[in-house]
């Protein structure tokens, strides 16, 4: 499984790099654009494909769009900050951009007050989290930081629907630091219902992690006041979450360029994964010291893939699982 870990990644910030240009695009009449990377990560990773290959992080993406995006804030935990902040700035001494060390949830006031005279400018943000770091009153202030007679900040957010069950070791005893992060990151623990629903066997595992992404979409819709959200889901065979990616927006533009962008990464998939599959091949074929003997039937692609499923999901939320 870690293997892999490699081109899902590649494939969310794919999408991130498509979005952004065409929002870049869409933008230009307004001649200023906004991005905000809340969990920047580090400039450049390595794929976990026996290929090594290099994968350019969210931030040298976002610096890389053309036409190129006006202001770039990137916020990290200090132990990483300085050397992104190094990175970046050697590679784009002109660009205006900062690396905001600490916790975003901490950071983003400051960052908000500092861009208040761009508060009518298009801006995204980018909220790459590993489970459930993001906190539910900074997801409230991106929404309402923008003035009110313009679109609300666009929202691109890592739900981990799939990871949370397992943090919260829904079959044992939960765990109550997870609990309190999962209230923390939703604001609410409507969740809750749909846990106990999934405890007595009323909800499937992959039913309960339907009801968190649905519990966000929702969320970000009739709390927020988002006027679409869609969401990018990537699951195994056995329809289990790995990720999803929820996007939530007030303006048609970045919905169509949005659902562009996803289908792309659908229609991509099965090259993606074929490229994994023939890099691990080389490894092995490496160890063993047969260059070049693969058999290359090996590598179609297949016709019905066993590993994953990739769903791009825009049906309207439903209202919260309730068992009460
Ligand atoms: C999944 S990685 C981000 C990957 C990155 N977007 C990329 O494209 O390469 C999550 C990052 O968030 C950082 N992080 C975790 N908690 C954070 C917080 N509360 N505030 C800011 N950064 C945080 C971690 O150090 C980690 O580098």
């Amino acid at each position: 499984m870690a293997r892999d870990w490699g081109w899902w990644t590649e494939q969310k910030l794919d999408i991130l790099s498509d979005y952004l240009a065409g929002f870049s695009k869409a933008s230009i009449r307004a001649k200023q654009t906004v991005y905000l990377d809340l969990f920047a990560g580090q400039a450049e990773n390595v794929s976990r494909e026996p290929s090594r290959h290099t994968i350019q992080g969210s931030p040298k993406r976002a610096l890389a769009v053309d036409p190129p995006l006006s202001v770039l804030r990137f916020f990290e935990l200090p132990n990483n900050a300085q050397k992104l902040e190094n990175s970046l700035r050697a590679a784009y001494p002109q660009r205006d951009l900062k690396v905001i060390p600490g916790d975003c949830n901490e950071t983003i006031d400051d960052v908000l007050t500092e861009l208040t005279p761009l508060n009518w400018a298009p801006t995204f943000a980018f909220l790459d989290q590993q489970s459930t770091e993001v906190e539910w009153p900074t997801l409230v202030k991106l929404a309402r930081h923008k003035r009110q007679d313009k679109p609300k900040t666009e929202l691109w957010l890592l739900c981990a629907s799939g990871l949370i069950p397992r943090g919260l070791r829904i079959r044992g005893n939960l765990d109550p630091g997870v609990v309190s992060r999962t209230n923390e990151m939703f604001g609410t623990d409507e969740w809750f219902d749909a846990l106990e629903a999934t405890q007595n066997g009323i909800l499937s595992g992959p039913q309960f992690e339907h009801e968190l992404t649905n519990l966000m979409r929702w969320r970000m819709e009739r709390v927020l006041g988002y006027r679409k959200t869609r969401a990018f889901r990537v699951m195994n065979t056995n329809g289990r979450d790995i990720f999803e990616m929820i996007f939530a927006t007030d303006h048609d533009a970045g919905d169509k360029i949005m659902k562009w962008s996803y289908e792309k990464a659908q229609r991509q998939q099965p090259a993606l994964r074929l490229r994994a599959k023939l890099s691990r091949l080389q490894a092995k074929e490496e160890e063993r010291g047969e260059v070049g003997l693969f058999d290359a039937a090996s590598l179609a692609p297949d016709p019905a893939p066993h590993g994953y499923t990739v769903v791009s999901d825009d049906k309207a939320p439903h209202s919260p699982f309730r068992g009460r």
